[in-house]
């Protein structure tokens, strides 16, 4: 790549500076404005960083315009063929696909740590039992730091790896105990000689009174979801864990801090409202009236599931998990589904309309991603949970790469005062 230059003058005095531009292995270069200030007294304004990258990483590339996603370099569309999910973890945690013996120690670590202190399982008798789940998953992940008081020297990396095979073990057993709360059924203990979607399916649908198979079709369909949900780059929530963990903060609140803001429609919490959707629509007919609405400033709708900040072509998840709902819902005998027909239908119409085409408003992962779920038995309630245990894995390979950098510092932003300038108190009487 030839090298850039760029020079920045003031206008009003004619001082220059030369902004220095940083190239990466693959996609756009930045400009470093990290003197800006001290050279012309100036902070850059970019609301939502919609062109603003916020740090340096080697662990997940995208091309939007491309609809590309790698992983460590190795495309999704490889790792969802080939890898499982454990293997994807390792991969983004540890930078490289890991040897035999790697995966047997890594698969082993994360396996004997599935159960969590029976103090933590007696915290969801505080919840409602109408409680969402989302808010048990990310207070009862917050509340892990008190139980760990002996391993959480953020600059040791030996106490990072206890964390990260911590986290990545308990989050579906604490994701199940919130389940099973809502259903006010008895709490399913981990079982170890599982894998980690068949436990995870263990704990979730198994209960005391009846022999629970887990069934391989749908373990196979979870970890092939989870393998897709695993990172992307520095979305909403990733950059949230990075933020509360830039302070010195805990691992297991800055999970907790991710956790909340995926939880939010625009991010992971779409994949709940794209099912809501598809059941508000109803059948194809209604698909131009609501089409309208999307289209529509003065309303709030939106598309769920359609559009995204980076990809402006297919989001390659949802193309992978289009194809996997077809396959999946046969193997499950479930091949006419209706609101996978809608889904579709909605697709091809979406897609053929001027608004959308103008926009390049594609579906994104999480508008498929339900059907899977919701064909597999996974209530809507839960399907941001779900994407938050994968996104685990890269919340996690992504504070483990900001602490380990000497050069980390404070993520702390400026802001742009418009409020009022500076006026004196006025005493009470004088109001
Ligand atoms: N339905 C209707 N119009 C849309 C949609 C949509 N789903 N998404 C974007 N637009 C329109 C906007 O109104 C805007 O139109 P305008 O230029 O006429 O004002 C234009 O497309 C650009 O949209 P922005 O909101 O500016 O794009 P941004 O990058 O800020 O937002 C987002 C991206 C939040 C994903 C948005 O597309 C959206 O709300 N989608 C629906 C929610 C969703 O599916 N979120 C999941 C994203 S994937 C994930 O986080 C896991």
């Amino acid at each position: 790549m030839s090298e850039k230059k760029f020079e920045l003058t003031d206008l009003s005095t004619g001082k220059k500076s030369v902004a220095e531009v940083k190239n990466g292995t693959l996609g756009p270069s930045v400009l470093s404005v990290a003197n800006l200030n001290k050279e012309h007294g100036l902070f850059t304004f970019d609301p939502g960083f919609m062109a603003t990258a916020s740090c340096e990483s080697k662990i997940t590339f995208i091309d939007g315009d491309e609809g590309v996603l790698l992983h460590r370099g190795i495309p999704i569309e490889q790792l969802a063929e080939k890898s499982n999910f454990l293997e994807v973890a390792y991969l983004l945690i540890n930078g490289e696909l890991p040897t035999n013996d790697q995966i047997g120690e890594f698969t082993h670590a994360i396996q004997y740590h599935t159960m969590i202190n029976e103090s933590l399982l007696r915290f969801f008798n505080g919840f409602q039992y109408n409680a969402h789940p989302m808010a048990m998953l990310s207070g009862v992940v917050a509340s892990m730091a008190a139980f760990y008081h002996d391993s959480m020297d953020i600059h040791n990396p030996r106490h990072r790896e206890i964390f990260a095979h911590r986290i990545i073990a308990k989050i579906p057993t604490i994701a199940a105990a919130a389940y099973k709360h809502a259903l006010g059924q008895p709490f399913v203990y981990p079982r170890n000689d599982l894998d980690y979607c068949s436990n995870l399916l263990h704990m979730f649908f198994a209960v005391p009174c009846e022999q629970y198979n887990v069934d391989p079709v749908t373990a196979q369909a979870l970890d092939l979801l989870f393998i897709l949900h695993a990172d992307h780059e520095q979305n909403a929530s990733t950059s949230t864990v990075r933020l509360a963990g830039s302070t010195g903060a805990n691992p297991y609140a800055a999970i907790s801090a991710g956790i909340s803001a995926l939880w939010g429609p625009a991010h992971g919490g779409a994949n709940e409202a794209v099912l809501a959707m598809l059941e508000q629509i109803g059948t194809v007919e209604n698909v131009p009236k609501f089409l309208a609405k999307a289209k529509d400033k003065n309303d709030n709708f939106r598309l769920m599931g359609f559009g995204h900040r980076v990809y402006k072509n297919f989001d390659p998840r949802a193309t992978i998990i289009r194809a996997m709902c077809h396959k999946v819902l046969a193997k499950l005998g479930k091949s006419d589904n209706p609101l996978f027909e809608l889904a579709l239908k909605l697709e091809e119409i979406a897609l053929k309309d001027e608004y959308f085409v103008e926009r390049k408003l594609y579906p994104n992962v999480d508008f498929y991603s339900g059907i899977i779920y919701s064909a597999i038995g996974i209530p809507q309630s839960m399907f941001t949970v779900m994407f938050a245990i994968a996104r685990t894995v890269g919340w996690v390979a992504h504070w483990q790469e900001m602490i380990a950098d000497p050069a980390m510092k404070i993520s702390r932003p400026r802001q742009l005062y418009t409020g009022s300038p500076r006026r004196d108190y006025v005493e009470m009487s004088k109001r």
